[in-house]
């Protein structure tokens, strides 16, 4: 295919920025802000210059922002201070803040809430530099506790059944806030190999009870929560629910195997009241199960949910490469991913690292200026430009 122009990109981008309305959710365009942790936000409380960095997204068009990880308010949920909690009214007036400006810009924001389960801090050397978590006791369904490149272990025992509710109460109660706060919705971070991938995942969960079992019973504990975010908030208050099929351990994990085992896998969450699955990879034109249809691709096809795709738009370098200090330069995939769009293939589409460096990539693509995009540099990470 010769190389498009930018008169052909600008044409194509437009079914990128049709409104997208579903699952409670109006959005103007089909751009959503990636979450990312930033740990720029001292003792966890979000300040004026994270409420103007996100601002600053929804001034340049982002249809929806999904915040970084924020901590749920139990002790077991973190793994390092400086990323903002989701509680305490320190930080929760610092979410105000971040909601109202994200608002008065034309924005809508959702938070991302977070438990790492029992992830050794480790996992992410690089990024950060203390490993020691710092918390007492890490919660996970069966003690498994891995970190970036080793397979999780047993070191420690399983969680008790109260240390469960009480870790699925702290979801509650933070979605609650969320949605008193004025945010669009909540998403739930169950990808990577952290709390809720934890239970979904056969060589993290070995429990016998409730929350253990075949792929499908491996859901419960999602799915309690998810029901008990609806019951605590309102019917039409979007719940998306972030997964991926890798994690932070090992690349080639596969939550399912099968189309038939993601289709029931995904069965009990939509009962539950998922209303938007996003699906995370690392490059969103990888197909799964031997096929050219990504994992929003799947899911989509399987669940009837409305999906988001995610990973490398715009981008030569995957995300973990340039978590561990490499640059990437600007990638043309963009006329490929607003085919995979244009053919229904997925609904939403996630930017990560390119809204980081510039947050006017929306404008940029609309004017079909692939070219004018900037590369990503880590160093980006220093500061909340
Ligand atoms: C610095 C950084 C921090 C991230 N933090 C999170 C996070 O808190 N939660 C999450 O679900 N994903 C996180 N991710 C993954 C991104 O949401 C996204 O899936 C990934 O960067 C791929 O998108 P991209 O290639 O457009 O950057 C992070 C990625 C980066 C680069």
């Amino acid at each position: 295919m010769a190389k498009p122009t930018r008169a052909d990109l600008a044409r194509m981008a437009e079914t990128l920025f049709r409104p997208f309305e579903a699952g409670g959710l109006s959005l103007p365009n089909r751009i959503v802000m990636a979450p990312m942790t930033r740990c720029l936000s001292p003792g966890g409380v979000p300040g004026a210059d994270v409420a103007a960095y996100y601002r600053r997204r929804a001034e340049g068009g982002v249809g929806l922002i999904i915040t970084e990880g924020t901590w749920i308010p139990h002790p077991s949920a973190s793994n390092e201070p400086d990323v903002p909690r989701f509680y305490g009214m320190d930080a929760l007036a610092g979410w105000q803040r971040v909601v109202d400006e994200v608002h008065a810009a034309g924005g809508k924001i959702m938070p991302q809430l977070w438990h790492i389960g029992q992830t050794a801090k480790t996992e992410l050397e690089g990024l950060f530099t203390d490993t020691d978590s710092g918390v007492d006791r890490q919660v996970g369904p069966s003690g498994m506790v891995g970190a970036l490149g080793v397979m999780p272990r047993p070191l420690d025992r399983p969680a008790t059944i109260e240390e469960i509710e009480a870790v699925g109460a702290a979801y509650v109660e933070a979605a609650a806030s969320a949605y008193r706060l004025g945010f669009d919705g909540v998403e739930l971070h169950a990808a990577h190999g952290y709390l809720f991938d934890q239970f979904f995942w056969h060589a993290t969960n070995l429990r016998e009870d409730h929350y253990g079992g075949d792929l499908a019973a491996r859901t419960r504990f999602a799915a309690d929560i998810v029901r008990g975010i609806r019951a605590a908030t309102a019917p039409g208050f979007p719940i998306v629910l972030r997964i991926s099929q890798w994690k932070m351990h090992d690349y080639a994990a596969k939550l399912a195997e099968t189309p038939a085992d993601l289709e029931r896998f995904l069965a009990p969450l939509v009962d539950a009241g998922v209303d938007i699955f996003h699906c995370s990879q690392r490059r969103f034109w990888e197909g799964e199960f031997g096929t050219d249809l990504n994992l929003a691709g799947w899911v989509k096809k399987l669940s009837g949910t409305p999906t988001i795709t995610v990973g490398s738009v715009t981008l030569q370098q995957e995300m973990l490469v340039t978590l561990r200090g490499e640059p990437s330069a600007t990638e043309p995939n963009l006329a490929q991913l607003l085919t995979l769009l244009d053919r229904g293939d997925f609904d939403l589409v996630a930017v990560g690292r390119a809204l980081i460096v510039d947050p006017d990539w929306p404008a940029k693509i609309r004017a079909g200026a692939e070219d004018a995009l900037l590369p990503y540099s880590p160093a980006a990470l220093a500061t909340l430009a």
